[in-house]
């Protein structure tokens, strides 16, 4: 697929809406068409559905209506948004995909990997992240972070226990595709978060370069 797809993964408060700003202005600065959106949401569909998710209210939810309702959220956020703009040449940055469920209700709710595996990808064809940032944060800083500023949400209210389940899902899975999901330490300043997430990127776009060229050596 045309485009480029490019998302960002880690525990609550990591602080990756401050990287997806950052990098989005510089994308747009070097010529780029960038579309920024997050999950649950992105629509306005996908967005009433992460209303009902994330109500404090709902704690009567079931594990694997919160896992289903989020696999519902990102299939019409595929096919409404992320599909469309990444086939007109768009770079889209999502602010979570599917590693989130695949961490959150495959382990932090003990549902499973195959699982969750399986109805992701019913909901989202062939829609694949080319690179992934994982930011990598102790969850209880992160917490802390985030009761700090805001209130918090129904998944942010779950025990410690939780987020470090969710944390180590996380490490597990980026040494599983360490070709697409690339470890940031978030502990450092948001300046050197962005560089370190630069490196990575640069070393993808030049590839694509570099195959593109090749490509067309032999046609
Ligand atoms: P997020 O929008 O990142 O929260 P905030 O904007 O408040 O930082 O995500 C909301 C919560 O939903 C977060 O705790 C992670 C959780 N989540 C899942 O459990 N599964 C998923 O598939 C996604 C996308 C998010």
């Amino acid at each position: 697929m045309a485009g480029l797809f490019i998302t960002l993964e880690g525990s609550d408060g990591s602080g990756k809406t401050t990287q997806i700003y950052l990098l989005e202005q510089y994308l747009t600065q070097i010529g780029y068409e960038v579309i920024v959106t997050r999950e649950p949401g992105g629509t306005c569909i996908s967005e009433k559905i992460r209303s009902i998710i994330l109500d404090v209210d709902n704690r009567e939810m079931a594990d694997v209506t919160e896992a289903l309702l989020y696999a519902a959220s990102r299939a019409q956020h595929v096919e409404q948004l992320v599909k469309p703009a990444l086939l007109s040449g768009k770079v889209v940055i999502s602010d979570r995909f599917v590693d989130s469920s695949v961490v959150y209700q495959g382990i932090g709710r003990g549902l499973g990997i195959d699982q969750i595996e399986e109805i992701n990808a019913y909901a989202i064809g062939k829609v694949k992240p080319d690179i992934t940032f994982l930011m990598d944060l102790d969850p209880a800083v992160g917490i802390e972070r985030k009761t700090n500023q805001t209130s918090l949400d129904r998944l942010e209210k779950e025990k410690l226990e939780f987020h470090y389940s969710v944390y180590e899902g996380y490490k597990k899975l980026q040494i599983r595709h360490p070709e697409r999901i690339k470890r940031v330490d978030a502990t450092k300043s948001k300046e050197e978060v962005h560089r370190q997430i630069l490196g990575y990127l640069h070393i993808l776009l030049q590839r694509g370069n570099e195959h593109e060229a090749s490509y067309g050596d032999h046609s």
